[in-house]
């Protein structure tokens, strides 16, 4: 059984999004693990990081109690698994600044004479993103490299996880057809299933 702490963000609860992460908190329970989710927008995450944190935040003391919270389940995690539509091809500012606020110096990396160290080593991520535009049309001029660099390297892998998987889900919009739709969340199942082995399994 492994722990999972699943954090998502988009605003709208029908969305594909949150159906994608329904999916992927479905296969995780079926397979037997421990399950929790920090849906942002429902919890109503503060995703400023305010002056006084920024300049004491280093001090536990001084650490606000939601972000205590979430980085205390970020420690108590085998797996994190980041969920968010790609806009501007980034997280939405929700997702950055639960990064910028929980990814706080100090927890999850340290930096001496200009090198970045992680201190998340040991637990594992996962990354799960969605797009309008095909991803060949990404690939094609840069976008996709570009993001993999800033998001999947120089957050997760920089903060000291092991990057186990990228999942896009591409060409989804307004009029995205059921059947699509579907075949969408099974490779979202599939994915689960590829990673994060079933205790039930012999
Ligand atoms: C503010 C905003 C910016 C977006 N930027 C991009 C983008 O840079 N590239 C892209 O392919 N899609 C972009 N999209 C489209 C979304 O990624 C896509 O429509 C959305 O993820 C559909 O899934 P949803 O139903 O979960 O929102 C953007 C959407 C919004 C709202």
């Amino acid at each position: 059984m492994q722990k999972h702490l699943i954090v998502v963000a988009h605003p709208v609860e029908d969305s594909f999004t949150m159906s994608l992460t329904r999916a992927y908190v479905g296969e995780l329970i079926r397979a037997g693990h421990d399950v929790r989710v920090h849906d942002l927008y429902r919890m109503g995450f503060d995703p400023v990081l305010s002056a006084r944190e920024l300049i004491d935040g280093n001090d536990v003391h001084i650490r606000m109690v939601d972000v205590l919270v979430a980085q205390e389940d970020v420690l108590a995690a085998d797996v994190v698994t980041a969920i968010y539509p790609l806009w501007w091809m980034s997280m939405p500012a929700m997702m950055k600044g639960y990064i910028d606020r929980v990814f706080s110096r100090g927890f999850a990396y340290e930096a001496e004479q200009g090198k970045v160290r992680g201190l998340l080593s040991g637990r594992r991520a996962a990354v799960v993103t969605v797009s309008g535009a095909p991803l060949a049309a990404l690939v094609q001029d840069g976008r996709w490299q570009a993001m993999e660099l800033l998001q999947d390297t120089h957050i997760f892998r920089a903060a000291g996880f092991e990057l186990v998987g990228h999942l896009h889900i591409d060409e989804v919009g307004p009029a995205l057809a059921p059947s699509t739709a579907a075949a969408d969340l099974a490779r979202v199942r599939e994915f689960v299933r590829g990673h994060f082995a079933s205790v039930h399994a012999a």
